[in-house]
């Protein structure tokens, strides 16, 4: 009754772009390694398409997943997405290298069981069914989540799904397992999406998105998953110049040198939830650690990456920040202003950035004459072939000003920031779009 997956499609190996980002995951060279499990990987709204290929690069391959309950759905490099989550099925050596390596996803979830429900009753009854493994007696969590409306909220649907995995624990052990949400041993993860319930264990601890670099945190810093997704938006490829020239704590061009260098985002010290789900594998994790480290060795040491900043609080912000992640070498960065085409040197083949989201009342006007002659000056200096993309919260202003620069809008994706939606936008000399 519980699991209605689709069938798995066969397709060709997936052909994947050449951005940084993607070209860092597929530099790690991973040989098959222990069982396969469906698998999802949460990744802001809106980043799908760029969390897919560089899933596909780390070795995720299609999977039968549960019919997708959200409006926004699609295929990339051969996953199915939906809105926040990309599906597929990895061997553990994927996996691991995915809590390793990859750069534009948040969390990865072992896809258990997925069906209908309309009540809590019918959550109880598909937990408690669900194909979970046996848990350890150590203490566990249940996360839930609810999206859509229901008559019930998510701290019920993790009550009554807690009390089902419980029931089966007490079923084959006698026992009852403590509950632990601070530091809990696992994780099961169960959310309703209108009618749609997923089942997993979690198997990242924590988010993905925390990078150790961050030395100093920017007031209005990125999640650097999100800055990930805009260089594979952009296309930027590691031997490109490349341009941030609002760069606050410099988060977009110390992810794209972490990505030029092949270097794991996160460090080699990234905790998992594999073990006390019985798929510790110790020649698995030496083989990624090894493959991990062949890429950096093959890393390309990108030419100079350029940001600029106004403020000289944040320019000192994010020069702790790019010392802290070890790339300070490798960025040019300066006080500037990003309405004068200095700020972007001789010429670039991409500008990736996130201009002032103007939020505060009485900016429009101001932003109406930042963005115009930002895309101005970018426009001056933008390689024909090249693209620029801005991630903002107006982007109808920045379309406006786009025109009389030259400058077309040819990509716009919504993208989830938590407490608010932006809006990643691609622009390209209005000749070639
Ligand atoms: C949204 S923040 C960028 C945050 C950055 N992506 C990060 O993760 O830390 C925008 C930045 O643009 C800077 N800024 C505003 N006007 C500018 C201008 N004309 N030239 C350069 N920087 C400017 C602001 O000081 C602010 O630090």
């Amino acid at each position: 009754m519980v699991t209605t997956l689709l069938p798995a499609r066969t397709v060709e190996p997936p052909l994947l772009p050449g951005d940084a980002v993607t070209a860092a995951a597929s530099a790690i060279p991973l040989p098959r390694h222990g069982p396969t499990l469906t698998v999802w990987a949460s990744t802001p709204g809106g980043c799908e398409e760029q969390a897919a290929a560089e899933l596909a690069a780390l070795g995720w391959r299609p999977a039968p997943v549960p019919t997708p309950r959200t409006a926004q759905t699609g295929t990339a490099c051969g996953l199915v997405w939906e809105r926040g989550s990309v599906y597929g099925r990895a061997d553990i050596a994927a996996i691991l290298a995915t809590l390793r390596a990859a750069r534009t996803v948040t969390r990865v979830t072992w896809l258990v069981a997925a069906t209908q429900v309309a009540s809590l009753a019918e959550v109880f009854t598909a937990v408690r069914e669900a194909p979970l493994p046996d848990l350890p007696d150590a203490p566990f969590a249940v996360v839930a989540e609810r999206h859509g409306r229901q008559a019930f909220r998510s701290p019920e649907v993790a009550r009554v799904a807690g009390d089902a995995v419980n029931a089966t624990h007490r079923a084959r052990t006698g026992r009852r397992l403590p509950v632990d949400l601070e530091q809990p041993t696992t994780v099961v993860r169960v959310e309703v999406t209108d009618e749609r319930l997923r089942v997993g264990c979690e198997l990242t601890v924590g988010s993905l998105h925390r990078r150790a670099y961050y030395a100093v945190r920017h007031h209005a810093g990125l999640n650097p998953a999100v800055a990930a997704m805009l260089l594979g938006l952009a296309g930027w490829r590691a031997d490109q110049r490349l341009v941030d020239p609002f760069c606050g704590g410099a988060t977009i061009p110390v992810e794209a040198a972490l990505a030029a260098l092949r270097r794991p985002p996160r460090g080699a010290g990234v905790g998992d939830r594999l073990a006390p789900l019985g798929l510790a594998d110790r020649a698995a994790r030496a083989t990624v650690d090894a493959a991990v480290r062949s890429a950096q060795e093959r890393g390309d040491r990108p030419p100079l990456l350029r940001a600029r900043e106004r403020e000289t609080a944040h320019v000192r912000q994010a020069w702790s920040n790019l010392a802290a992640a070890g790339v300070a070498d490798l960025v040019d960065l300066d006080v500037g202003d990003a309405r004068r085409p200095e700020a972007y040197g001789a010429g670039c083949a991409a500008v990736v950035t996130n201009p002032p989201y103007g939020l505060r009342a009485g900016w429009r006007a101001q932003l109406r004459e930042l963005y115009r002659a930002a895309l101005a000056a970018t426009a001056e200096r933008l390689e024909v072939g090249g693209s620029a993309v801005w991630l903002l919260t107006a982007p109808r202003v920045a379309a406006a000003a786009a025109e009389p620069a030259g400058l077309a809008l040819v990509e716009r994706r919504t993208i989830g920031l938590g407490s608010f939606d932006a809006f990643a936008c691609r622009f390209a000399a209005a000749r070639q779009a």
